[in-house]
């Protein structure tokens, strides 16, 4: 089994896909930790040097091989809905899981982090809400599983996933 957790940053895709994993005894990787991993820089590095351009290729490269994969618990970036391959390859290979969380309470997780860089220009608020409007559908485009993950805990969202697979 292959299941993806999609949604925007701060949703919470690699605290609940990891916690799932564990209790399904599953393998876990989140993409962007991947990415890093493989280069050996932040993704803010890879934004800087070769823009988002080339964030998005190796993006790209990388759900094409982790999808081929089973026993996995896959984490993506908020931005891997926006190319029709990446989603032709997710909806077709795993179980999409969309972590729908509302945009203040991602603008509270994400205001101090500075290793996204879709959100350093002067009004991250609005860039939040904008990436929302522009995504959600696209989110729900590719989804098996919608959940809830405004409120609850990562344990109580980890189990509406085990009852909705
Ligand atoms: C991005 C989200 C980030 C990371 C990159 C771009 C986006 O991942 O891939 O900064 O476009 O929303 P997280 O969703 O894990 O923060």
């Amino acid at each position: 089994m292959l299941v993806i957790l999609i949604g925007m940053m701060g949703a919470g895709k690699t605290t609940v896909g990891r916690e799932y994993a564990r209790r399904h005894h599953m393998r876990f990787i989140d993409c962007d930790h991947e990415i890093e991993a493989r280069t050996g820089v932040k993704v803010s590095t890879i934004f800087e040097i070769e823009g988002e351009e080339g964030f998005r290729r190796r993006e790209t490269q990388l759900v094409d091989e982790l999808t081929r994969e089973s026993d996995l618990v896959l984490a993506t970036g908020g931005g891997v809905v926006l190319n029709s391959d990446n989603r032709a390859m997710m909806s077709e290979r795993g179980i999409v899981v969309y972590l729908n969380v509302p945009t203040p309470v991602l603008w509270e997780r994400t205001r101090h982090d500075r290793n996204r860089p879709l959100l350093q220009v002067p009004n991250p608020r609005e860039r939040i809400e904008n990436l929302y409007r522009e995504r959600d559908p696209l989110y729900r485009s590719v989804a098996d599983i919608i959940v809830d993950g405004g409120r609850g805990n990562p344990g109580g969202m980890v189990r509406v996933i085990e009852k909705a697979i």
